[in-house]
């Protein structure tokens, strides 16, 4: 990785294809309306102008009707930019707002969660659950006694590396129990990630299991955790936090367990009581850290805590999805993903809706697994990513076709920008024509839906995520933090605090002010460029940091960069995005080698599992490119603006190339590409 210092590109200029396609507007159904939370337009402007005029009453109120309180706050907000403290004084614990606070209701026997997993083939049991409130309620509480007589504590850290199945949910729930603190890793990360992450957090415990099941096969987690154990820098165990690992058994295959550090879930929760106090924590407690990419080095542990988190969590769900008793409500992100903490765990949890979760490959065993499931489950609420949607669409429309979607009532999307082709198909074909769509724009820094649609209230127009949630005002600025005119591409900000915002990067505070607060001074920066309509809909049109979004999933070019640069024949590696039809964007690697070694397709192989094996899978380039040089300014920055015309096609190379180091090095690049 070049180690100049990057320049940020100019944000979003302006999109005349989007802009004409603002035309098209669909209104809300009465229907819908009429029995929707908040049923009219002007219902909600006059809440949204409350929660901004007056956020400490707007939220003080909130967090007395929709959370169950040990002791009151004395102060809705604190705020010094950056550091926000809400609900000072206050003090509640996650678990009881998600499940005791239902026991005594007809809620207690409702499913919270139903799982399933893939369904049955040589080797995978093909199972299915449904876990009430009552049985989740208990199942936590055990849990949350093995945690303690582990040895873990309030404020300690645990991993969670598990795949998607129930326990992982009664994990994170046994954690808030107790006040240790989680740390969920996507399963489809490495064991090198696994070990940068216990590094970082220094966490005291890692809870997974023997395998997950994906495509009729077992990703080994456990074995993944016993490598990721094993990984020594100069000499030292860089896990050496970790005092035990709790497994759970899920396949016939063998795993090794290590004497006095590695333990069976299913004999640890045997021998537990199925009754734990919760823990009474201070609304600021720490919840949750949650690794991101970042534009640079390593990614991020975004910190979450307590009371405000929750907070956004419940209302944005209850809000945004309209989220009723009977409702059947399946977001498909995995919990490895913010959208999978919010959305898949405490946001319906804390609502006391039914919450679907599934294991598996959206095609497997055929592409209409998740309309089969739909089917199968009268799902009414369907939140997913318009990667998938994309998919679908190539996979053809006699799939769902194929299902009675019939119960669906809302659908959602998240995690880029949806093309407006991808929104009309989902509108049609999965939604019936019948259904709204929320696009929801967020991050995993925000901790909740900031940016959408009320269902039954906004007009929606295809590719927007249209308007702001109750207490977030958002703005598109230019650099000098100005407004931008309507209609005008700038860089999109927060200029308000609001109660489920990060509340720092774990262990780093000068990266937090650095990435967050430095751009506009008091405002939070969300790398995003956007612009705002006519309506004041908000257009986002991507990241405008080096940070890409492939599939919804947030790849720092920097990180995949010294994965690449970390194998012995790199000299020098620049990464950077192609548009891509199903993923939105893919990974292109450009690389230079070191001495007399030369590309081949066997070395790009190599490269491209090397970053598997550093990162994880989802962060192998598409394609790498051998070059003899990289295209640099005189100044020695890397022109990522001219890589990113190669990598697209674009042999014609635009734009200013006058502070080219070498202009033979952008020919001869230009020369391969064709
Ligand atoms: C980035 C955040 C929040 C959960 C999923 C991703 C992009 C997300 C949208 C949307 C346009 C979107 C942004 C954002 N993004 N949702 N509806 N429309 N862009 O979380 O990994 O933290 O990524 O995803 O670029 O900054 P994340």
């Amino acid at each position: 990785m070049s180690k100049t210092k990057r320049t940020k590109k100019a944000a979003g200029s302006d999109n005349i294809e989007s802009m004409l396609r603002e035309d098209r507007v669909f209104k809300p159904s009465k229907e819908f309306s009429k029995q929707a939370h908040i049923g009219s337009m002007a219902q909600y402007k006059k809440l949204y102008k409350r929660s901004i005029d007056d956020p400490e009453g707007f939220w003080g109120e909130q967090a007395e009707k929709e959370l169950t309180w040990f002791k009151p706050w004395s102060k809705v907000l604190q705020w010094k930019a950056p550091n926000a403290k809400w609900f000072v004084g206050g003090q509640t614990n996650v678990s009881v707002n998600c499940l005791d606070r239902f026991l005594d209701s007809e809620k207690a026997n409702q499913a919270a969660i139903i799982w399933e997993g893939e369904p049955a083939a040589p080797g995978i049991p093909g199972e299915e659950r449904t876990l009430t409130y009552r049985q989740l309620h208990r199942e936590v509480c055990q849990f949350a006694n093995v945690l303690k007589a582990r040895g873990i504590k309030k404020g300690d850290v645990v991993l969670i590396y598990m795949p998607m199945v129930p326990e992982a949910a009664v994990a994170m729930l046994a954690c808030t129990r107790i006040g240790a603190i989680h740390s969920v890793v996507f399963g489809g990360f490495s064991a090198q990630s696994v070990a940068d992450r216990i590094q970082d957090s220094q966490a005291k415990m890692v809870l997974t299991s023997d395998g997950g099941f994906r495509r009729g096969g077992v990703v080994p987690l456990k074995e993944n955790v016993d490598n990721a154990l094993k990984i020594k820098v100069k000499g030292r165990f860089i896990t050496k936090s970790i005092e035990s690992v709790i497994v759970l058994r899920r396949t016939k295959n063998k795993v090794t367990m290590k004497k006095g550090r590695d333990f069976w879930w299913h004999e640890e929760q045997a021998k537990a009581s199925a009754e734990c106090k919760p823990a009474k924590l201070n609304s600021e407690h720490p919840l949750f850290i949650l690794y991101t990419s970042g534009s640079t080095g390593k990614p991020k542990g975004i910190l979450h805590t307590t009371a405000g988190y929750l907070l956004g969590a419940k209302l944005t769900s209850k809000y945004v999805f309209d989220l009723k008793d009977n409702d059947v409500y399946w977001c498909t992100a995995d919990i490895g993903w913010i959208t999978g903490h919010s959305y898949v765990v405490y946001g319906p949890l804390a609502n006391g809706a039914t919450t679907l979760m599934y294991e598996g490959a959206p095609n497997w065993p055929g592409p209409d697994r998740f309309w089969d499931l739909v089917e199968k489950h009268r799902v009414s609420i369907l939140y997913t990513a318009p990667t998938a949607i994309r998919a679908f669409m190539k996979w053809g429309e006699e799939w769902p076709r194929k299902h009675d979607l019939s119960s669906l009532r809302l659908l959602g999307t998240v995690g880029e920008p949806i093309n407006p082709e991808a929104w009309m198909w989902y509108h049609r074909v999965i939604g019936g024509s019948r259904c709204p769509i929320v696009d929801t724009w967020w991050q995993t820094e925000t901790g909740g839906i900031m940016i959408s649609p009320l269902p039954g209230v906004t007009p929606t127009k295809p590719g927007t995520a249209t308007l702001p949630f109750f207490g977030v005002k958002p703005e598109v600025v230019d650099d000098n933090g100005k407004a931008v005119p309507k209609n005008s591409g700038g860089k999109l900000v927060v200029r308000q605090p609001w109660p489920s915002m990060l509340r720092g990067i774990w262990g780093d505070p000068k990266r937090f002010v650095e990435t967050y607060w430095s751009e506009v001074k008091g405002n939070y920066f969300t790398g995003d460029g956007c612009r705002q309509d006519k309506d004041g809909y908000f257009w986002i049109v991507g990241r405008i940091d080096d940070v890409l979004n492939v599939s919804g999933h947030r790849i720092g070019t920097a990180e995949v960069e010294s994965a690449l640069v970390s194998h012995p024949q790199v000299a020098e590696a620049a990464v950077v995005g192609r548009p891509d039809e199903i993923k939105g964007q893919a990974l292109v690697a450009f690389v230079t080698l070191k001495g007399s070694n030369k590309g081949n397709k066997k070395l790009l192989e190599e490269l491209r599992q090397h970053v598997g094996k550093e990162i994880g899978p989802v962060a192998k380039p598409d394609n790498v490119r051998f070059a003899d040089a990289l295209p640099k300014t005189r100044s020695g920055k890397i022109m990522r603006r001219l890589l990113k015309q190669i990598a697209a096609g674009n042999v014609e190379v635009q734009g200013d190339t006058s502070t080219l180091e070498d202009a033979n090095v952008i020919a001869q690049l230009s020369k391969d590409a064709s």
